[in-house]
């Protein structure tokens, strides 16, 4: 039996075999992604800097993908850095810009992703300050402070759009505004928020702005950094001098061409606004069914900010048993593949480890509940059919755990 209702589409080779609710982890690719990635590898396979005719094949399908990005954006191609993912943008962006100017304060939130914590204390050693911008309940940033943490000597910002574990949706447009007002340069990891949807670039008062192809059902192995010009001093990587010389590397011309198309896919929305509206409602819609399924199940607690701050196919709750007790949220995990359905604890990049998640901390959840999250997050692939099942395996699931 397949637990997905559109498997097929998705490009596979076998069947996969658990019902797969961890989009914000990664996304299946899609079909006409997978055939446009083989295409360009066999027709377009050249190095775009060669000079002879199979690299100029190569550098016209590059420059074809750009054009295309850059469009669905209204950015301008030289705006567009291509990448290996998201983790990679995320230094370029703090890196080359804390290059072009003496260490000073870096402020983040106290719910970044390991990405930007780790690019942040790398600027630690290096002499910066790195504040952190405290958090509500539900993980929101406390806007009161706004003034405070923009204040002198705050030189560059970093904020998650969409977070990764609790799905909070940060005012980015806001903060980005104030901190355009104070000339501070802004940047924000929106790996989560992309994928729910395109933004106008040419409006925004982003500096600049990161995501990745492998949470929008694009290839695994690129990202993108859009920047303003002339505010990255350095590149992360030099030698070749490609992509304008802000990131050195043969570029992978068939998986920029797969970004292109997946990136395609998505619907647009108005980045003055904190959400989404355009935004994949029937996700949406889907998310809010299954939340409804699982209130029937004890000791269960919805922590996802409000319906306007909140990613739209984003369900995280906190998980104990029938007397209420924390259950391990790893545990869970384990137990749910088991029974063939695939979620996640938290960041897929801490899975591994059995420790308290520092973005639970920072919402100041209680210390035993602090491994006790459970995600759901749904995508295109799904169906209400699929998710029929999920109240019934969660269940089970906590009865094997208790
Ligand atoms: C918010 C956020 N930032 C950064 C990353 C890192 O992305 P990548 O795997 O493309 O480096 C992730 C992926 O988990 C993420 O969710």
């Amino acid at each position: 039996m397949t637990l997905w209702s559109n498997g097929p589409k998705l490009g596979l080779s076998v069947t996969p075999s658990e019902l797969y609710l961890d989009a914000a982890a990664t996304t299946p690719p899609l079909q006409e992604v997978i055939d446009c990635i083989n295409a360009v590898q066999r027709h377009a396979w050249g190095n775009p800097s060669s000079l002879h005719g199979t690299g100029l094949m190569a550098a016209e399908r590059l420059a074809r993908s750009r054009q295309a990005i850059a469009g669905l954006f209204s950015a301008q191609v030289d705006e567009l850095i291509f990448t290996s993912g998201a983790t990679e943008s995320v230094h370029l962006a703090l890196f080359g810009v804390a290059a072009g100017c003496p260490p000073g304060r870096l402020v983040i939130s106290a719910v970044e992703h390991p990405a930007v914590e780790g690019a942040a204390a790398q600027l630690e050693q290096r002499g910066w300050t790195v504040d952190r911008w405290p958090v509500d309940a539900t993980g929101l940033i406390r806007m009161e402070l706004l003034d405070q943490l923009l204040a002198p000597p705050t030189t560059l910002v970093s904020l998650i759009w969409g977070q990764s574990e609790v799905g909070t949706v940060q005012p980015v447009p806001l903060v980005a505004s104030a901190c355009r007002e104070r000339r501070i340069p802004f940047h924000t990891d929106a790996t989560q928020l992309i994928p729910q949807g395109l933004l106008d670039w040419s409006v925004s008062s982003i500096d600049l702005l990161t995501f990745s192809s492998h949470k929008l059902q694009g290839p695994r192995g690129v990202g993108v950094l859009l920047h303003r010009p002339g505010l990255l001093a350095q590149p992360l990587l030099s030698g070749g001098g490609q992509e304008g010389g802000y990131r050195a590397g043969t570029e992978p011309v068939a998986l920029i061409a797969g970004l292109a198309l997946a990136l395609k896919q998505l619907p647009t929305f108005n980045p003055e606004q904190s959400l989404p509206p355009g935004s994949t409602p029937q996700i949406r819609s889907m998310r809010d069914r299954l939340q409804s399924q699982l209130a029937t199940i004890p000791s269960l607690t919805v922590i996802n900010a409000t319906e306007e701050q909140r990613l739209p196919h984003h369900l995280a709750f906190l998980i104990g048993d029938v007397t209420g007790h924390p259950l391990s949220g790893r545990r869970l995990v384990q137990q749910l593949s088991r029974l063939g359905l695939a979620c996640s604890s938290g960041s897929a990049c801490r899975s591994g480890q059995a420790q308290d998640s520092a973005v639970l901390t920072a919402m100041d959840v209680a210390p035993s509940w602090r491994q006790s999250l459970l995600r759901f997050s749904l995508g295109p692939w799904l169906t209400n059919d699929d998710l029929e099942l999920v109240p019934r395996l969660l269940s089970q699931a906590i009865d094997a755990c208790t």
